[in-house]
């Protein structure tokens, strides 16, 4: 008798598996491509273990053992990592179905439909904003001498603080530029600055950064395992990240409060104000500038500058210090060039930037050394599509190893090497720009403050080290060139 019962389950067993997978095969609009390979990971959880500390270096372990294009499942995401210059360029440029988000409810300040800010949201939403945002930030200085002199107070400010410290070790130099760096973002969004030693500054900027390294750094797995909020919303750290926002809130509806009480069409003076005008003046109720929406969005936008421009900057200052007291003999270099431009009588200004190209390839040495975003921010696949004949499902993560693009010794040749003159002519006259170095990732969602940040960073380096001569503190521990873990790629304490 066993026999047939056996038998009558296993044909269901077989019978169910075809149904399945011919269901599959009918959702699968795109025929006869090949899946992707990756590595085997474990019943739901996926490859989640195997990313160890420093996901970036698993990353990078397969990247050399899979090829360019490889897959992972996180949790119940499956995540595409793409490591060639040229396919991160064709995959987040193309099509507009891999220029989506994956839905984070931790980054959610509203937990609303559709996500807001310009870093979680898509669609329309997204596109609408974003194209409005980099209009209104030109407006108010992104890229002109007015942000020049905006950023060179905060320059003055760390100058002025260095010049009281000359001599003596400093520490959390990290700290100071970024604060220093959020000055000027605030001013053009709210017209307020801060003074550097304003507690509430630094205690805002300091709980946001440790969010965000909690979070995205490894921390906790509520990246990957969202569901863990509602099993273990304190040990799974979603309690204290949402408090966070909450604080966040608070702070940035409490500012948009004010411009309200204070708006004068005939005088818009910052970013609140002019976003405000275009709520204002929408009447029609599917906008997403209408009412209560579109106020939502303009905080929520406000949040993400915040987060995507402060930390971002001051990171890779940071490193800056790093690799000029690491090599003197570059430090060295970048200080002839500064004096033959400017004569050390007067300050360096962007204006000068085409007349140092030492000054440039330095900038884009450090990017590609530092790679601060070492797995640049995930996209979502927000229809299945093929991509290099294979199978990218709907809802994929597509992210670019950008740590492994800016190390792969077939681009770069000495990777290992720090030396500016890899972006130099071979005369060493003139700055190469090279398309294979994406530190602000690349395509329909590039970094929206790349100019922003990269004036940031040639004013703050060319300005501090035209005045001092910097080294590591000889009584302190000397920082390596590895990183910590963290969201970005942060250097370790130093003096
Ligand atoms: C060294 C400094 C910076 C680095 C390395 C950096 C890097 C990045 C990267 C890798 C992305 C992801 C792009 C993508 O998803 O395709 C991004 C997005 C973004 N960044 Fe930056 N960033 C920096 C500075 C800034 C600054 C100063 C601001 C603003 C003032 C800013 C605002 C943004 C915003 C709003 C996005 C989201 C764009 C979108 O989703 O459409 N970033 N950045």
């Amino acid at each position: 008798m066993a026999f047939p019962i056996v038998g009558v389950l296993i044909a269901s067993v077989i019978l169910a598996w075809f149904i399945h997978q011919r269901k599959k095969k009918k959702h699968c609009k795109v025929d006869n491509l090949k899946e992707i390979p990756g590595p085997k990971g474990l019943p739901l959880i996926g490859n989640v273990l195997q990313l160890g500390k420093f996901p970036n270096d698993t990353f990078t372990k397969w990247s050399k053992e899979y090829g360019p294009i490889y897959k992972v499942r996180l949790g119940s995401h499956i995540a595409v990592i793409v490591s060639d210059p040229k396919l991160s360029k064709e995959i987040f440029t193309n099509d507009p179905a891999f220029a989506g988000r994956p839905h984070f409810d931790i980054t959610n300040l509203y937990e609303e439909n559709p996500r807001l800010g310009m870093f979680v949201s898509e669609g329309d939403l997204w596109e609408i904003h974003r194209n409005f945002l980099i209009r209104q930030l030109r407006t108010f200085g992104f890229g002109k001498s007015s942000m020049e002199a905006l950023i060179m107070e905060d320059v003055n400010e760390v100058l002025n603080k260095l010049k009281k410290e000359e001599g003596k070790p400093i520490g959390n130099i990290r700290g100071m530029l970024r604060l220093a760096i959020v000055n000027a973002l605030w001013t053009i969004l709210s017209s307020q600055r801060f003074k550097h030693d304003d507690p509430k500054l630094g205690q805002l900027v300091h709980s946001i950064v440790k969010v965000f390294d909690d979070v995205f750094g490894g921390g906790t797995l509520l990246i990957f395992l969202p569901w863990l909020r509602h099993v273990f919303p304190e040990g799974s750290g979603y309690n204290a990240a949402r408090r966070v926002l909450e604080g966040w809130k608070t702070f940035l509806e409490g500012t948009v409060k004010e411009h309200k009480e204070q708006f004068h069409e005939g005088n818009l003076k910052d970013f609140i104000d002019v976003y405000l005008a275009e709520v204002r003046k929408t009447t029609d109720k599917k906008s997403y500038f209408y009412g209560q929406l579109g106020e939502r969005q303009l905080v929520s936008t406000m949040l993400d500058l915040f987060i995507a421009g402060s930390d971002t900057s001051a990171t890779t200052l940071s490193w800056t210090l790093v690799y000029l007291c690491k090599f003197p003999h570059v430090q060295k270099k970048l200080q002839v060039e500064i004096e033959s431009v400017t004569g050390n009588e007067r300050q360096v200004s962007v204006d000068d930037r085409p007349m140092m190209p030492y000054a440039q390839a330095l900038v884009d040495e450090i990017l590609r050394y530092s790679s601060i975003v070492p797995d640049g921010a995930q996209h979502r696949a927000t229809e299945e599509r093929e991509f290099q004949g294979y199978r990218i499902p709907k809802d994929a993560w597509i992210q670019p190893n950008l740590y492994y693009i800016h190390h792969d010794p077939k681009i770069w040749g000495d990777p290992q090497n720090f030396r500016p003159e890899r972006f130099l002519s071979e005369n060493g006259k003139k700055y190469m720009k090279n398309e294979n170095l994406q530190p602000f990732q690349i395509g329909r969602r590039i970094c929206v403050g790349e100019n922003l940040a990269r004036d940031n960073i040639f004013l703050f380096m060319t300005n501090i080290f035209q005045k001092f001569e910097v080294r590591f503190d000889p009584k302190s521990k000397e920082p390596g060139l590895g990183t910590l873990m963290g969201f970005f790629r942060n250097p370790e304490d130093y003096s």
